[in-house]
């Protein structure tokens, strides 16, 4: 039996649709329907992988850090405890330690090859659609997203979910693994306003936390999180050079992986 946690997020829903043909693939979820099962790793108590062959965790990380540690630690501990065979983690890509939400994702998979369990980690890069929602045109259609002269390797969610599933349907193939997926083409904000028609003009980490702050809608860590993802862009750490097998999505996919740009596209004027 396969089994997927977080299974109602954007990624999870990519990967439970792909496998929506199978009938020993079952569903965790914190709001299950019938014949899911409730998988909050909030709740210790509710986790059963009783039954389960290969267990795909997808990261619960927004969250202050001891919070989704002690997600991760649970659904971990809970999955050894139930004789679990093998655990696939989506992590952070390598080229992402400068984020502040690195640390948990690190921390996870140190715990994770500490484990019992035959594991797999999937270290997916920032998602195009991602982009979109940090660096979206305003309606006049200028991007002043703080990124100066950096570029991120985006990759489509839509990528990763495949990449998921192909490693979760097929776990022995890739046990022991820690696969990097970044995208193979960076974005940056030029690259961005050319592709939507408008300009880029970049603002500083200053002006956004500023307006992040003022806008109200984040919450205390996700400000953060933005302003470090922000910072290494600009800085250039996640361009994907750094990343040493960048040909990874591509060889797991089997194909070319979908272009970013189009993705962002898409998703900033649908
Ligand atoms: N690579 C990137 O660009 C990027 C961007 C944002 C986030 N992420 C990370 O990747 C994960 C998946 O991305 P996404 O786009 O699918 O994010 P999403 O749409 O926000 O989904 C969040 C997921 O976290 C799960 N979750 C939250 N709290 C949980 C809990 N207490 N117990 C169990 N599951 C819990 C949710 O599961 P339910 O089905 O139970 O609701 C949901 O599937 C995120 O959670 C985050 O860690 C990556």
């Amino acid at each position: 039996m396969l089994m997927i946690t977080g299974a109602t997020g954007a990624l999870g829903t990519l990967v439970t649709a792909r496998l929506a043909d199978r009938d020993d693939v079952v569903i965790g979820t914190r709001s299950p329907a019938p014949g899911g099962r409730r998988t909050d790793f909030d709740d210790p108590a509710s986790l059963d992988f009783t039954g389960v062959g290969t267990l795909l965790v997808i990261s619960a990380g927004a969250a202050e850090d001891d919070v989704v540690i002690a997600r991760h630690e649970a659904a971990i501990s809970a999955a050894e405890k139930a004789g679990v065979g093998h655990l696939v983690y989506t992590s952070l890509s390598g080229d992402g330690d400068h984020l502040t939400y690195a640390l948990a994702h690190r921390w996870t998979e140190r715990r994770l090859r500490a484990s019992s369990l035959d594991w797999t980690v999937l270290r997916n890069g920032l998602y195009a659609e991602f982009l979109a929602a940090v660096a979206a045109p305003a309606s006049d259609g200028t991007i002043a997203a703080p990124l100066g002269t950096g570029r991120l390797a985006a990759v489509a969610r839509e990528d990763l979910a495949e990449v998921a599933v192909r490693v979760a349907t097929d776990p022995a193939a890739h046990a022991g693994r820690t696969y990097e997926l970044v995208g193979e083409d960076a974005l940056g904000g030029a690259d961005l306003a050319a592709a939507t028609g408008g300009s880029y003009e970049p603002g500083t980490l200053a002006a956004t936390r500023e307006a992040i702050t003022a806008a109200g809608q984040a919450l205390p860590f996700q400000v953060p999180m933005l302003l470090s993802t922000y910072a290494a862009i600009a800085g250039g750490f996640l361009d994907g050079t750094s990343v040493e097998d960048r040909g990874t999505l591509r060889s797991l996919l089997g194909k070319e992986p979908r272009p970013a740009i189009e993705v962002y596209k898409a998703t900033v004027r649908p």
